[in-house]
């Protein structure tokens, strides 16, 4: 078993079915009894996917019993002439998802170097032991105005540069191939794979 160290169905339910989960066995913290809320307060997306699963894991080994290999993501939007702006503060810097995109936008105004990443990082804790860290990462440019409809977060105003067209506007498979996420997962249940930990 492995347990995705997340709260956010929305994210477990990408995760569950990229192509490098295929015959592992996942099964969300939640739905262990009393899963906690973690606080996360490190200073970068890394540190506070490493928070989560050492945390989780602990939990886990202390009002369950077990031990499984418990992995946890966290990423977030680089804006480069910004220095880096939101990053670790992506899910934070307003109420919603529109009202951070223009956030984004106003602060780009006039801006020439629009370029940006998304990141995202996943960490592997087994009996409270942090076992090993993987990261991702999409470059695009930031567009003038929110375009498209898919996806969720930063999607609307991020642009992937081969095809011209924001996050939003590509289909959940193309965005999944080019995704931060699906890097950083992959990495991680390669390593799972190649350790025997998880299968079914
Ligand atoms: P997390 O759930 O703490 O990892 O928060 C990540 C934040 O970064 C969220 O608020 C998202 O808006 C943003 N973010 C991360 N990945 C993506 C993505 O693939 N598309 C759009 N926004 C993203």
């Amino acid at each position: 078993m492995i347990v995705i160290a997340s709260r956010n169905e929305g994210k477990v339910r990408e995760i569950a079915v990229l192509p490098a989960a295929s015959g592992l066995e996942l099964r969300p913290v939640s739905d262990f009894p009393g899963c906690p809320d973690i606080e996360e307060n490190g200073t970068t997306c890394e540190e506070n996917a490493v928070i989560k699963a050492v945390k989780y894991s602990l939990w886990l080994r202390r009002e369950h019993g077990i031990a499984p290999a418990v992995i946890s993501e966290d990423s977030g939007l680089m804006v480069f002439s910004l220095l880096g702006w939101p990053g670790v503060h992506s899910a934070r810097i307003a109420e919603t998802d529109v009202e951070r995109n223009w956030m984004v936008l106003d602060r780009l105004s006039g801006q020439r170097d629009r370029s940006a990443q998304f990141l995202a990082y996943t960490a592997l804790a087994v009996n409270g032991v942090l076992v090993e860290s993987w990261r991702g990462s999409v470059t695009g440019v930031i567009a003038e105005e929110p375009r498209g409809n898919q996806g969720f977060g930063y999607d609307p105003i991020f642009i992937d540069q081969a095809s011209g067209r924001s996050f939003a506007e590509l289909d959940r498979s193309r965005k999944n191939e080019l995704s931060h996420r699906n890097q950083a997962w992959t990495q991680a249940f390669e390593y799972l794979r190649q350790h025997s930990l998880g299968l079914r």
